[in-house]
């Protein structure tokens, strides 16, 4: 097969937010290095991490002018010369740069098969959304059945997985959603939807859990949501894993954690957990595909773009009015 010298892809040249992202063409086809493989992209996974490496918040995100996008599903098309595992016309989902093109390099060792059967597109969100909520629920959030969890942003794509997860390990689901896509979140399983815009959402979750507080809380979305996350979780055992920021920052003091909120706050970003942790990752894999035979981690139905839409699809995933996942198709 032959691979073109050019391409088109989403290239982002300032830290102004999606708006300027524009389609570029005649770009050069990168070249694996040593340790990577190049593949065809069939489908590009957006991310909220993408809106905020536009916007220049991301921590350590590439600089401007910079090609857009890092998670995609597709075929490998060439191997580096130190990579032995990997095979030409093999069909994987991974990260790397430029996601939002036609072709892009990925280190070969953080791959994973698209499962067998499974399009391209329906695989986006397994090393990313399905991974980051497993990774909350279990090994860092140690949920057991019968407890209750409470899923900020339940309808988006981490929340939707999370949401499915909790409910197959035998929790109480609580999902916070805006008010249109609440019924999405109860069609997932979850036994009771707070409005994320309008309620009282700490009072709610109390009333909800009779005034104990939920045993564990994905918080994806900070700035007052985290501080409505300290007062929801259970004092002493409750636990909150801190793994978004989309609402902006927030602080807590070491006398808050002592006094007004003695709970368990544990921060999680699953790229350093797969770096620095894995044999963490590779358990994640192994239970995703555990719950693949189960039926519970089903192929993926995102709403998919084509390429040169991306920009609006990023505009509406930052304006927080998308449901699930979103994909690019180059
Ligand atoms: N740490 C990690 O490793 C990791 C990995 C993957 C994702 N994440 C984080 O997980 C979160 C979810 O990611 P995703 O890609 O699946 O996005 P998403 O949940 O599909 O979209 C974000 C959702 O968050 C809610 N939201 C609340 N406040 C918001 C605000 N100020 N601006 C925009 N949205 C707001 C909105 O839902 P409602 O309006 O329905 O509340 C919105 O639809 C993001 O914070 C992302 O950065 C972290």
């Amino acid at each position: 097969m032959t691979i073109p010298t050019t391409m088109r892809a989403l290239r982002q040249p300032t830290w102004n937010g999606p708006a300027d992202m524009h389609l570029a063409t005649g770009v050069p086809v990168p070249e694996p290095g040593p340790d990577e493989v190049l593949i065809r992209v069939g489908a590009a996974g957006v991310n909220f991490a993408d809106v905020m490496r536009a916007r220049g918040t991301y921590h350590n995100g590439p600089r401007p002018p910079y090609l857009a996008g890092f998670e995609a599903a597709g075929e490998i098309v060439a191997v580096g010369e130190a990579v032995a595992d990997r095979t030409l016309g093999a069909r994987v989902i991974g990260t790397g740069y430029g996601a939002f093109a036609e072709y892009m390099t990925m280190p070969a060792a953080g791959l994973a098969p698209v499962p067998p059967g499974w399009a391209d597109e329906q695989a986006l969100g397994l090393v990313l959304n399905w991974a980051t909520a497993l990774a909350a629920l279990r090994p860092l959030g140690r949920l057991t059945a019968g407890e209750t969890v409470l899923v900020h942003a339940a309808a988006g794509g981490v929340g939707q997985a999370a949401v499915r997860m909790a409910r197959h390990y035998g929790a109480t689901v609580i999902g916070t959603a805006s008010a249109g896509k609440h019924e999405v979140v109860r069609a997932l399983g979850a036994d009771h939807v707070v409005d994320s815009r309008a309620a009282d959402v700490t009072a709610e979750v109390l009333r909800l859990t009779g005034g104990a507080g939920a045993d564990l809380v994905l918080e994806s979305v900070g700035g007052a949501t985290f501080r409505a996350s300290l007062a929801a979780a259970r004092r002493v055992t409750g636990r909150v894993v801190v793994y978004g920021v989309a609402g902006g920052e927030a602080s807590l003091t070491n006398r808050e954690l002592n006094f007004t909120h003695p709970v368990h706050v544990i921060g999680l970003h699953i790229g350093i957990l797969a770096e620095r942790a894995p044999e963490v990752f590779a358990e994640l894999m192994a239970e995703l595909a555990s719950l693949r035979a189960a039926g519970v981690h089903t192929p993926g139905r995102p709403t998919v773009y084509d390429l040169t839409r991306g920009p609006g699809a990023l505009a509406e995933l930052a304006a927080g009015t998308t449901v699930g996942k979103l994909a690019l198709r180059p």
